[in-house]
Parts: C-alpha cells; structure tokens; sequence
C-alpha cells in the first residue's frame, strides 16, 4: 500500500489514512409511514461490498437510491435487516463512513482549507491536522487556492474541496450521492479520473450514487441497477452488472457500449429504437 501514498506524507505525519473495509447489507428493508398506511422504497438488499471496491447504484429518481446511502453512512436505519462494516454493525453517522453530495455544502465564510479542516476526526493535533489539510488540497489539485473561499471558486472546485473535506475524516467507506451531477460535461470527465486517483491514494470502499450510467461504467467495478418498487414481490436490485477491465478504461471500448445500451435499458431508455433512427 506504501507505494500508493501521495508523495506529500511526510514520515513525522502519523498515518491518518483509514483503510477500505467490507460493507455487508442483508435483508434490507425500508418503509415510510406516510398519512395513510406505508411506502416500501427499499426491498430484500442482500449486498456484499468487498474492501476497496467501487460499487455504483443507477436507478430511476424516487426508486431509494440515496436512502440507501444514507443506510450505509448510518443516518437513517434500516425497518428491516441489518448492515455491517467490517463485521460491526453501522452505527448513528458512523464514523467509518463520508459522504459527499451533489452540492459542496461548503460554509461561505470559511476558506476552502478551513473547510477541508472541518472533515478531520476530532481531537486531530494542530500540526498533523494542517499537514493533512495540505496534503488532501493537493491531491485534489486546490493547494494553489487554500486561502479562497467557496464564492470565488468554480463548481468543480468547490466540488473537489468538498471531496477532500470527506476524505479528512479518513473514511473506510466513501459514500457519494450524485457528487458530479452538478458540474459540466467536461469537469465531470475529469472528476473521474480525479476520483480514481484518490481511490489509489486513499484506500476507501467507494458506494456511488448517480444518474448518469457512462459514469458508473468507467468508474465502478460493479453497477447496481435499482428499481422503484410496485406491488409485485421483487426486491430493489433489479440487476447487478460486473464491469470487466481495469482502470483506467478505454470510454469508447466495444463492451463497455454494449453494457452501456443494457442499462440504459433496464432505465427505461430505448436505446435499440435510437440507433435504427440513426442509422437511417
Ligand atoms: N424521510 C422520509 N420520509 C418519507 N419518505 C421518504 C423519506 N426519505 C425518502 N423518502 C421517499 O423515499 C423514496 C426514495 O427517495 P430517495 O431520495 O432515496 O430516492 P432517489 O433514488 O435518491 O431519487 P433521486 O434520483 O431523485 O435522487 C422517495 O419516494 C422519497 O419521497
Ligand atoms: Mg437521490
């Protein structure tokens, strides 16, 4: 693993990094009460994430994606079953956990170091804590604007220290909720290969909600496709789909496209009818 650090870590830096643990989920269930009787959002997740895997969740919007991480990251619990990280039970915003959402939720009055400063884990000695800070900015490419504050930043940027303030608290597990919905076409292509690289830096399990399916592909070794639940028995997993080929992949490959076309019609995309238009 020592050769994967960042350059930057320093040998009088303790090693603050955390490291990739197992996610289990069995049995889940997750219901709402609402005015009249109960809305079942999640059903019969039966899930083994393996330490360090990258596991992306697609779905149509409303089917329980971000329920799902806010299961796993402990900030709502489960009707039914139980979820584990590293063999313990999840436990109220647990600390082995990050999340970072589709906004930055940044505090605009405080610079972007500052704000990376909040995600580190209480009781972080000042000296270590500032050669942390420095040394997550770097990674994602913001040292050169520690001292600005999130008004004077472009999205990707206020994205990325939003990346590094979750990375702080040296998550097992990083859970991201649509984190590059926000951003352009072209950040967003970048960002992903910014997320690779803290994936190789940082040894984190990484569950990734998002809407866009290319995302998930060339990011994830594993893609979760979920369903919105009807009347009929079947549980929330409506597919999952082993992604082949190491990082980083080729977005034009012939199979990727391929898998790409299956998901997007598992979504509810005709991609079939798309193409005879355009072969036309
Ligand atoms: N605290 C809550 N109380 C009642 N219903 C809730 C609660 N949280 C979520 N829901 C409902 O659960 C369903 C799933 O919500 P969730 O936010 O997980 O969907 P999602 O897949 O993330 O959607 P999107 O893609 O639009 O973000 C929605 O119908 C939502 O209204
Ligand atoms: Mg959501």
């Amino acid at each position: 693993m020592t050769a994967l650090l960042p350059a930057s870590r320093t040998a009088d830096v303790p090693p603050t990094t955390g490291t990739a643990q197992a996610v289990r989920l069995d049995g889940i269930e997750r219901s709402f009460a609402l005015a009249q009787g109960r809305r079942e959002v999640l059903r019969g997740i039966d899930l083994d994430i393996a330490a360090g895997e990258i596991v992306a969740v697609v779905g149509p919007s409303g089917c329980g994606k971000s329920t799902l991480l806010r299961l796993v990251g402990g900030l709502d619990n489960p009707t039914r079953g139980s979820i584990s990280i590293d063999g313990t039970t999840v436990a109220a915003a647990d600390e082995r956990t990050a999340v970072a959402f589709q906004e930055p939720r940044l505090l605009p009055w405080r610079t972007l170091a500052q704000n990376v400063e909040l995600g580190l884990p209480r009781g972080t000695a000042r000296r270590p804590g500032r050669e942390r800070v420095e040394e997550l900015l770097h990674l994602v490419g913001l040292a050169h604007a520690a001292d600005q504050r999130p008004r004077e930043v472009s999205g990707g940027m206020a994205q990325r220290a939003s990346l590094a303030r979750a990375l702080a608290r040296n998550p097992s597990v990083l859970l991201l909720d649509e984190p590059f919905g926000a951003l352009d076409a072209l950040t967003r292509l970048r960002m992903h290969d910014l997320l690779l690289k803290i994936h190789a830096a940082e040894p984190t399990t990484v569950l990734l909600v998002t809407h866009d399916v290319e995302e998930a592909l060339y990011l994830a070794d594993r893609v979760l496709l979920l369903r919105t639940l009807g009347d009929d028995a079947h549980p929330s997993i409506a597919r999952t789909i082993d992604v082949p080929g190491i990082r980083p992949r080729d977005r034009a490959d012939r199979g990727l496209a391929d898998l790409r076309a299956d998901l997007l019609e598992g979504l509810g995309v005709d991609t079939h009818h798309r193409i005879t238009e355009e072969n036309r």
